[in-house]
């Protein structure tokens, strides 16, 4: 591959990965749950991490990792439309129809890169999804 083909797809990658965010699968699909090295109790500073969450010197404050698959997910997006809380107007958000296992991240106060430290809490819940055209791009909070 040439180096004009090289840029292009470089260029690509940081326009799809930064400029409308990291696929959602990437960012909230954990399935089955990672094994993480330190014990569980580390689990989300470890996932933070290994799913690039971390970045322009901030560590992101919140995120859910779901213990479902992209499919079971996916399928949300055909139930009725409910307004979403926090998104653009551009999606259309969706109650899922039964609880899934989720684990929410959040930072602990102070915490800075590169060592971005977490709480974690897991549950079995509701979860609100935002897609566009059939597909999860959006959790909502
Ligand atoms: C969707 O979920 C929210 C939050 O749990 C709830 O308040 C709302 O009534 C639900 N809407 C529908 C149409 O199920």
């Amino acid at each position: 591959m040439n180096l004009t083909w090289t840029l292009l797809l470089l260029l690509l990658l940081e326009l799809t990965v930064f400029a409308s965010g990291l696929p959602f699968s990437r960012r909230h699909i954990d399935n089955p749950r990672s094994w993480v090295p330190g014990g569980q109790h580390r689990y989300c500073d470890v996932m933070m991490r290994r799913r690039w969450l971390i970045h322009r010197g901030r560590c992101k404050q919140i995120n859910t990792f779901i213990h479902e698959d992209l499919a079971t997910i996916a399928d949300f997006c055909t139930s009725p439309a409910v307004p979403c809380t926090s998104s653009g107007s551009l999606l259309s958000c969706h109650n899922s129809s039964h609880d899934v296992s989720v684990t929410d991240c959040f930072a602990k106060a102070g915490t800075r890169p590169p060592y971005c430290h977490y709480q974690k809490k897991d549950s079995i819940r509701p979860i609100c999804v935002g897609c566009k055209n059939g597909a999860p791009v959006h959790l909502d909070s």
